[in-house]
């Protein structure tokens, strides 16, 4: 049976840092608020010359590089992204393009902040029917070009960021020993669009619009959509929760991520926490959560890991992968 492994992972974040305090200035907003109801400290907030491509190109180099491998050896790339550099083309072409790679395919896929297991579980299905052998997998999003930066109750909350890995097919056996991803499920319910969205857009206001949320409705939703997802995640891949290694999030709360974790009865040591230092980078969270948890040796080769995500749409997923 095929497989898709992980081989390299890579990451970029913007040169500037704004700390809680420096938002102080802008809205009303204390750092003690911004910690204490959502765990962030800091977050990366991309200048000039710094966009969604030029940070998923980076990380994509990083990945390329820690896999030791060459664009050339890359058939497929898939970006996760809801802040693409153009309305069209896809910013994985423009990606494609700084990577200098001439054959292949690139896509986008839009799925806000689950974008990445979205994309990872299409890469998933790529490589396991044969029509890519190896596949680079970004997630790059610069929401500070899509918030109201007068409007406290989201300003506070993103960051901008890109994390990528490579995936490549290798021979498995079929079960849970396997190397790679080992179930994955996605979800999604357009009832809810109008709680997270952007209200702006090429074929309504021509725009590019603002985020908005309401983040009490997400916050109730959230928990239990990803303990649902996680839980038949574990159950498709026949193990319980107590077989997880790590927990590796998306960041959008340290609350729900608390919560969550509590509810799946994931003890607090095996979840990976890096909203502190990276806000809400939405489709970026998870790589750049897992980059640092394989970084400072924590993730070590045959680990299980799990890895969820939910936002605008609403849409949701976990992916369950063997390091
Ligand atoms: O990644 C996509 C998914 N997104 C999420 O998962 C986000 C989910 N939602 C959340 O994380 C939380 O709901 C927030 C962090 C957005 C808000 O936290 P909350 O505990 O739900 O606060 P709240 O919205 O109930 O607001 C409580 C109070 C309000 O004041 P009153 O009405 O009680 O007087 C807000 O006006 O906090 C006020 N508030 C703020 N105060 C200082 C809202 N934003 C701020 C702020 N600074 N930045």
């Amino acid at each position: 049976m095929i497989r898709s492994a992980i081989c390299g992972i890579g990451t970029a974040l913007p040169k500037r840092v704004v700390k809680n305090a420096e938002l102080e200035e802008i809205v009303d907003t204390s750092d003690e608020w911004i910690v204490q109801r959502t765990g962030i400290r800091q977050r990366y907030i991309a200048g000039k010359g710094e966009t969604t491509v030029t940070l998923g190109t980076r990380a994509a180099r990083e990945a390329l590089q820690n896999a030791g491998l060459e664009i050339g050896d890359i058939d497929l790339i898939i970006l996760a992204t809801s802040t693409p550099d153009h309305t069209f083309p896809a910013s994985a072409t423009e990606i494609q393009q700084a990577l200098e790679m001439k054959h292949g395919v690139a896509f986008d896929v839009q799925a806000v902040c689950s974008g990445f297991v979205f994309a990872l579980t299409t890469a998933d299905l790529y490589l396991r029917c044969q029509m890519a052998r190896r596949v680079l997998v970004i997630g790059a999003e610069t929401f500070s070009r899509i918030l109201d930066w007068k409007d406290r109750t989201t300003c506070v909350l993103f960051g901008d960021g890109a994390g990528a890995v490579v995936l490549e097919a290798v021979d498995g056996v079929g079960d849970i020993r396997d190397y790679g991803i080992l179930a994955s499920i996605l979800r999604s319910d357009g009832r809810h669009v109008k709680k997270l969205y952007v209200n702006g857009g090429p074929s309504t206001t021509q725009t590019i619009g603002h985020l908005c949320m309401e983040g009490r409705e997400v916050f109730k939703y959230a928990v239990g959509a990803i303990t649902d997802v996680v839980n038949t995640c574990l159950k498709v891949a026949g193990i319980s929760h107590e077989s997880l290694d790590w927990f590796v999030p998306h960041q959008a709360n340290k609350r729900i991520i608390e919560a969550s974790a509590h509810r799946l009865g994931i003890a607090d040591e095996k979840v990976v926490v890096t909203i502190d230092g990276h806000g809400n980078t939405s489709a970026a969270s998870v790589p750049l959560a897992l980059a640092v948890a394989v970084r400072d040796g924590r993730v070590k080769r045959g680990d299980l890991i799990m890895l969820e995500a939910m936002g605008g749409g609403f849409t949701w997923g976990a992916v369950l992968v063997r390091w």
